[in-house]
């Protein structure tokens, strides 16, 4: 299907974002149901201390550091069996809150994709991406940091649940470097994951009143905050660009994606970027991915195997949706078809050199799994597609 105005404008169009649409992802395990501490107070019994039922409900108080380590802990436990512990005084990770973003890492996963590696930047004491990246997903990790009692901290919880083999914490030596002295020559990772330290003093650290923060200064504080410290991890990615797929980060202000996405613009290799919002109770994060690789895998190049990305999207099927789509499509020059039960979508590019993309969706009620498997060529159609379809997750 050809059309008029390939290929597709050089500007990036803004897609919407709906909040309400970027609550806990699709394939969160709380999604639907919240943890629920009474049942967890009944079968754990270091646990119970700090629960209070109330009316057949169990609350725990998060203005205690010591109550919060406690939910981390039981929930890693009743979740994937894993022993977890770290020192009181450090960042402790609210366990759905660092899933929800692993989950969003992994819908850019090539399903095809075997054996995915990882690199967590600044893993701090409870190494907490590499463990629910190995227990939820089975990819493997290395992870980097500087604070040696951090480093000592992670790897009693590698050890203590025999991980030695499928997570490797290394010491960045340089706090002024992300990459460099990390990765080592001819490695090669799906995916890199950050929670950086957001701010740039500590006066700035006020934080939700609801939830105790124990940390050190460099958990939360870095000379920049965090746009300084993601725009060195960008300025670094340009020289690791062939062995890293999707370079990410986590970040705690809408306010830095846009001279971070400027940044990513003005790098002097072309990349593809996408952002998300993850929300979870009243607490916004957000989500910033890039990459340099237009071709699916390049990985596989060497041994010349066409790899095409495939990804499943559950979405909400509502009137306006399909209508965006179609507009997205039309923009670069795609015609668009449509049958009230299944919408097909296929492009080929206007001379026929090797666009490949196909899209399906399936309607059922109010919901649409739309599946779409990008085989190379125009990458920027793919961007805006998997962009706008995550902005209207369900
Ligand atoms: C906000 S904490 C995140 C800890 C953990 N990943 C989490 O999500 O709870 C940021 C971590 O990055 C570490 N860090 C700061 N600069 C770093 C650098 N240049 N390279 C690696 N880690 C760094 C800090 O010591 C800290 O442990």
């Amino acid at each position: 299907m050809i059309g008029p105005s390939f290929p597709p404008p050089k500007k990036r169009r803004k897609v919407e974002q709906n909040v309400q649409d970027s609550v806990l992802h699709p394939r969160h395990p709380f999604k639907d149901s919240p943890p629920n501490f009474a049942l967890l107070a009944k079968k754990y019994e270091d646990f119970a201390s700090f629960v209070t039922i109330k009316k057949g409900r169990g609350h725990v108080n998060f203005r205690d550091a010591e109550a919060v380590r406690a939910v981390t802990k039981v929930l890693l436990k009743d979740m994937y069996g894993i022993d977890f512990d770290m020192p009181l005084h450090h960042l402790c990770p609210p366990v759905p809150q660092r899933l929800n973003y692993l989950l969003w890492v992994s819908d850019f996963l090539d399903s095809n994709q075997p054996d995915v590696r990882c690199l967590d930047i600044g893993t701090g004491a409870s190494c907490i991406f590499p463990l629910l990246g190995y227990k939820h997903f089975k990819w493997t990790w290395v992870a980097s940091e500087i604070i040696a009692e951090s480093i000592e901290s992670s790897n009693k919880n590698i050890e203590r649940n025999s991980l030695t083999e499928n997570i490797e914490v290394r010491k960045q030596i340089s706090r002024e470097h992300i990459f460099e002295g990390v990765i080592k020559p001819g490695e090669k990772f799906f995916a890199t994951v950050c929670n950086p330290p957001f701010h740039s003093s500590l006066e700035q650290t006020g934080h939700n009143k609801k939830r105790a923060l124990e940390a050190i200064a460099s958990e939360l504080v870095c000379p920049g905050g965090e746009v300084q410290f993601i725009s060195t991890m960008i300025s670094e990615s340009l020289q690791f660009s062939e062995q890293v797929i999707w370079f990410s980060t986590m970040l705690g202000k809408k306010s830095s994606l846009k001279p971070l996405k400027r940044k990513l613009n003005d790098l002097p290799q072309k990349c593809h970027v996408f952002e998300t919002e993850f929300q979870q109770g009243t607490q916004s994060r957000w989500g910033l991915m890039w990459t340099f690789q237009s071709e699916g895998s390049r990985f596989n190049k060497a041994e010349e195997k066409k790899i095409t990305r495939k990804q499943v999207f559950i979405v909400e099927n509502s009137s306006g949706a399909w209508s965006r789509f179609e507009k997205i499509c039309k923009s670069y020059g795609l015609s668009f078809t449509a049958n009230p039960m299944i919408y097909n979508l296929t492009g080929t590019e206007k001379d026929g050199n090797g666009f490949q993309f196909k899209c399906q969706g399936l309607c059922s009620g109010d919901t649409l799994a739309i599946t779409m498997t990008f085989g190379g060529g125009n990458f920027d159609l793919f961007a805006d597609l998997v962009t706008w379809i995550q902005s209207r997750l369900k």
